[in-house]
C-alpha cells in the first residue's frame, strides 16, 4: 500500500534510473598501480561498495529529469548526476556511523562501518565527497555554468545545507515545527534542490525561468523527508534497506513525532500537490520530473 492508501499516479522513469547506475559503474577512484608497493585500491572498494550498493538514485534522476525538461541532452549532465549521487552516499555513510545513527543496515546491506570498520567508513566518505567535485568540475559546460554549479553544490552540502541539517539533527535541539521544517529542509532538502538547480546552472536557464523548477525542488526536499519519517515507522528492513525504527531508538524529532502518523501524511499529501501545483508554472518537457514527485510521495522504500 502507498501512504494514502493508493497507487502511485505515474511510475518512476527507471530509463533515467539505468543511465545512472551504468555511469556509476564505469568510475574508478584509485590507479591501483601499487606505487611504492601501498595501495589505495581497498578505500576504492569501499567507495565504490556503498555507491554501487543500489539505491533510489532520487537525486541523480532529477538532475537527468531537469536536463530534459529544458531540452539539453541527458549525457551531457552523467558527471553532474554522478556528483550529487556520490555526495549523498557519503553522506549516508556518515550518517550510519556509531558516532550518528549508529545503523547496520543501509541499500539492503551492511552499512561501511560494519564491512570496513569505522576509519576506513569515514575515509570513503571523504573521498566520495572530493572525488564528487571534481566529477562535476568536468561537466561539459562553459566554465562559468561549472562554477556556478560548482558553488550551488557546495553550499547545498555545507553548513547551510546537509552537514548543518545534520549538524542540527544530532544536537537534540528542542524543535518546534518551524524547526523541524528548517532542519529538514537542509538535512534532506537542499541536495534535492540542488540536483534540479544544478542542472538549470549547467544548462544556463534564465534566473526567470528557474523560479517555478526552485519551488517544485523545495516542496519535494520537504515531500521527501515527511515521507522518510513516516516510513521509519510504517516500513519494514526488507522494505527500506535500513533500519525500521531508527528515528525512535535515538529519540529524533521527526515529522511524526511532532504531528503523529495522520496529519504527517496529511502534510505528505499538501505538500506533493504544492510541489505539482509549482510544476505546473515550469515550462518544457517536465513529465519525467512529475514521475518523479509522485514517486517520492508514493514510495515504500
Ligand atoms: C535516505 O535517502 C537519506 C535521507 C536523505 C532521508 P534515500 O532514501 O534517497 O536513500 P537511497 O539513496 O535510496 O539509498
Ligand atoms: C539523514 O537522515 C539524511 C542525510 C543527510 C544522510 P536520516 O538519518 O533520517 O536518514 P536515514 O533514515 O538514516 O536514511
Ligand atoms: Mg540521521
Ligand atoms: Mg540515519
Ligand atoms: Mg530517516
Amino acid at each position: 500500500m502507498s501512504i494514502e492508501g493508493r497507487k502511485p499516479l505515474l511510475s518512476y522513469p527507471e530509463e533515467l534510473r539505468e543511465l545512472v547506475d551504468s555511469h556509476l559503474e564505469t568510475i574508478h577512484f584509485s590507479r591501483g598501480d601499487g606505487v611504492d608497493g601501498a595501495e589505495t585500491t581497498g578505500l576504492d572498494e569501499a567507495m565504490r561498495y556503498s555507491l554501487l550498493a543500489g539505491g533510489k538514485r532520487i537525486r541523480p534522476v532529477l538532475c537527468l529529469a531537469t536536463a530534459r525538461a529544458i531540452g539539453q541532452p541527458t549525457d551531457d549532465f552523467l558527471g553532474a548526476a554522478a556528483a550529487l549521487e556520490m555526495i549523498h552516499t557519503y553522506s549516508l555513510v556518515h550518517d550510519d556511523l556509531p558516532a550518528m545513527d549508529d545503523d547496520d543496515l543501509r541499500r539492503g546491506k551492511p552499512t561501511s562501518h560494519v564491512k570496513y570498520g569505522e576509519a576506513v567508513a569515514i575515509l570513503a566518505g571523504d573521498g566520495l565527497f572530493a572525488e564528487a567535485v571534481g566529477e562535476l568540475a568536468r561537466s561539459p559546460a562553459t566554465p562559468e555554468r561549472v562554477l556556478e554549479a560548482v558553488s550551488l553544490l557546495s553550499a547545498a552540502t555545507g553548513v547551510e545545507g546537509m552537514v548543518g541539517g545534520q549538524y542540527i539533527d544530532v544536537s537534540a535541539q528542542a524543535l518546534d515545527a518551524d524547526g523541524l521544517r528548517h532542519l529538514h529542509s537542509l538535512k534532506t532538502g537542499r541536495l534535492i534542490r540542488a540536483s534540479i538547480e544544478v542542472a538549470l546552472a549547467l544548462g544556463g536557464v534564465t534566473e526567470a525561468s528557474r523560479e517555478p523548477f526552485r519551488r517544485f525542488a523545495t516542496q519535494i526536499g520537504l515531500l521527501f523527508q515527511i515521507v522518510d519519517d513516516i516510513l521509519d515507522v510504517t516500513g519494514s528492513d526488507e522494505e527500506l534497506g535500513k533500519p525500521q525504527g531508527s528515528d525512535e531508538r535515538h529519540g529524533k524529532v521527526t515529522y511524526v513525532s511532532l504531528y503523529g502518523l495522520d496529519r504527517a501524511r496529511s502534510l505528505a499529501a499538501e505538500t506533493h500537490e504544492g510541489a505539482l501545483a509549482a510544476l505546473a508554472g515550469a515550462g518544457g518537457e517536465t513529465e519525467d520530473l512529475k514521475r518523479i514527485a509522485d514517486y517520492i510521495y508514493s514510495r515504500e522504500q
